[in-house]
């Protein structure tokens, strides 16, 4: 079975068939979801939904693009949302220079706090990294992440760049549909560099659709697709990737048969 390990199914996006999107997932081979957090206004939904269906999980934290919703009691608010049984991980939490760089400081203030709470709290941390590989690997070795570990979701940096995350960091390495565009020439070298016990899949839906459904909206099932592009970067078959990756994942959010 698939282990989606990034989703957003609170997106507006899915208004209009969440419920039954959600409640197939299980015929379609999608054995778990981990639905992670942007801002923690986004956390009610989020619990419902880990409450409705016993396959979702969630993850709280405040997304780089949304720091300037961060109020002065952020962190006390994320640590009541992280006793919730189902919340397993904090997240998504990182730096984005894309953009924008003129929160760049908070940005990197905020990430700092929430891997701090994330090691107080024993949970894992799902890392968003755009533009910013130089400043993020910094922060996480600085804040002695390897003590909880987590993921670098939607991997974007360099094959050397996985050696220290998985080595050092103790961290796990997601891919998602972007591994499947033609010109994800990078992404696949690193790819082949990650250890098969550090290997996760992702979707970010309700974005990164993969080939051939770019552009449209995106959905666990589809991680079919980023398992035959791994099939082909590593030469093993996709049913064992999925084994794999399944296994991975309930490692790294601990979660229990
Ligand atoms: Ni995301």
């Amino acid at each position: 079975m698939i282990f989606d390990t990034h989703a957003h199914y609170n997106d507006e996006a899915f208004n209009e068939d969440r419920d039954e999107l959600l409640a197939s997932m299980p015929q379609k081979n999608v054995g778990l979801i981990m639905n992670a957090c942007s801002k923690l206004s986004e956390m009610d939904d989020i619990i419902d939904m880990c409450d409705k269906y016993p396959f979702v999980y969630g993850a709280v934290g405040i997304h780089p693009e949304e720091v300037e919703t961060a109020s002065d009691e952020y962190l006390a608010e994320i640590e009541k949302y992280a006793k919730h049984h189902k919340i397993l991980a904090i997240g998504e939490i990182g730096l984005d220079y894309y953009w924008t760089t003129d929160t760049k400081e908070s940005q990197k203030r905020i990430f700092r706090e929430q891997i701090r709470l994330a090691r107080r709290l024993d949970m894992p941390v799902i890392v968003h990294d755009r533009e910013a590989h130089g400043d993020t690997m910094q922060i996480l070795r600085e804040e002695n992440v390897s003590e909880c570990g987590g993921v670098f979701h939607c991997y974007s940096g360099s094959a050397e760049m996985v050696k220290e995350i998985t080595e050092k960091f103790n961290m796990y390495v997601a891919f998602g549909g972007s591994l499947t565009f033609k010109n994800a020439v990078k992404p696949r070298e690193a790819a082949k560099a990650v250890p098969l016990d550090r290997l996760l899949v992702e979707t970010d839906c309700p974005y990164m659709a993969p080939v051939p459904f770019r552009g449209k909206r995106n959905c666990s099932a589809y991680i079919d697709k980023v398992l035959l592009t791994l099939s082909d970067i590593f030469d093993i078959p996709a049913p064992e990737l999925e084994q794999i990756t399944f296994e991975n994942g309930k490692r790294l959010f601990r979660i229990e048969d």
